[in-house]
């Protein structure tokens, strides 16, 4: 403890009060489509992480405002602003990371997959900027339909010979934090305290919750099991009707996505103590299926491990198996779609 009179630096005092240890590497986090509805608590929630030192806003417009407001806030990261196509570019410089939650959302009525044709556009500029301007970052998309834009991404950085699978990620967090807090709400306990596996892909039946695995144990009938499901895979769709015509999830959304990205950083930082697993939608041989979600380790590098199918029972077993042709299917597109694009 400081004793009253203690001669003490401002550096010392510094560590003192916000910790210190790991790396001090200080880190660039970009985020594009900084002004959408994501974009904007997602901001806020990442300027509070004392790690970044540099948070750099992009959208086509607007951004001015966010980054003047933000930038009152009393934390460590400065904040920097960046509009357009030209902007893309300067935004992304040198960062460590590129989180995306930039393009259009679905309205009621529509699935994921109609967003494509609008969103893959937006894919197709960040992998060029990624390529051109920050090789080695890592890349977090959220931008729908996660699971096409992240092969067209991944496509088109192979084209560009900048193609790192341990570092491009779907961001599939929110499939997780729902499945936690439904299953909190249905078990009466905190659902902090609750953790299971996601698995696959981000939509509908290819999102694919490991309820046998989850801990505590589930415990529910048959019919309350299948309920669960269902929800957890519909839970997209739940907030887009909530919201009737005004977008999807935004606030669910980016809190899912700062805890992954605050999880990145932790792997960047490397502490050894500290072993960090998250789900994400991510190159992968596990199965068929050339991308999927599974438990990932994370470290400096991005992905350090990927931990594999985890046990499943018959029911899973088979929900895997009935939904893998549909996930293959997306990917094909996606990467069509990126080698068109490269
Ligand atoms: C979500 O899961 O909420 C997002 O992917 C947005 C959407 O369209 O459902």
């Amino acid at each position: 403890a400081l004793r009253l009179g203690t001669q003490i630096s401002r550096d010392r005092l510094r560590a003192f009060k916000f910790g210190c240890g790991g790396s001090r590497r200080s880190l660039k986090v970009a985020v594009v489509g900084a002004v959408g509805g994501i974009g904007q608590p997602l901001a806020l929630l990442l300027k509070q992480n004392p790690h970044i030192s540099r948070l750099s806003l992009h959208d086509l417009r607007n951004t001015a405002g966010v980054a003047a407001d933000l930038s009152h806030i009393n934390s460590r990261a400065t904040v920097c602003h960046f509009e357009g196509k030209d902007g893309l570019k300067k935004a992304m410089d040198k960062a460590d990371i590129v989180v995306v939650p930039a393009g259009l959302p679905r309205k009621p009525g529509m699935k994921r997959e109609d967003l494509v044709g609008v969103n893959a556009s937006v894919a197709c500029e960040v992998a060029h900027a990624a390529s051109a301007v920050c090789p080695g970052a890592l890349l977090a998309l959220i931008t729908n339909p996660i699971n096409v834009i992240v092969p067209i991404v991944a496509t088109i950085l192979q084209a560009k010979g900048t193609y790192d699978p341990n570092r491009l990620f779907g961001v599939t967090s929110l499939d997780v934090v729902r499945s936690k807090a439904f299953i909190g709400d249905f078990l009466n306990v905190d659902p902090q305290t609750v953790d299971l596996p996601v698995i696959g892909g981000h939509t509908g039946r290819t999102i694919l919750p490991i309820l046998s695995q989850c801990q505590p144990t589930y415990k529910g009938t048959d019919e309350e099991r299948k309920a669960l499901i269902k929800r957890i895979q519909e839970a997209g769709t739940e907030v887009v009707n909530a919201k009737d015509g005004l977008g999807s999830a935004t606030l669910s959304m980016a809190y899912a996505a700062s805890h992954f990205v605050n999880s990145l950083i932790r792997g960047i930082k490397g502490s050894k103590d500290e072993c960090i697993v998250e789900c994400a939608y991510v190159d992968s041989d596990v199965t068929e299926a050339k991308f999927f979600a599974t438990q990932l380790i994370l470290g400096p590098q991005g992905i350090k491990e990927n931990l594999g199918l985890p046990e499943m029972d018959d029911e899973e077993k088979q929900a895997l198996e009935s939904m893998l042709p549909l996930l293959k299917k997306s990917i094909e597109n996606g990467i069509k779609l990126g080698m068109e694009m490269a």
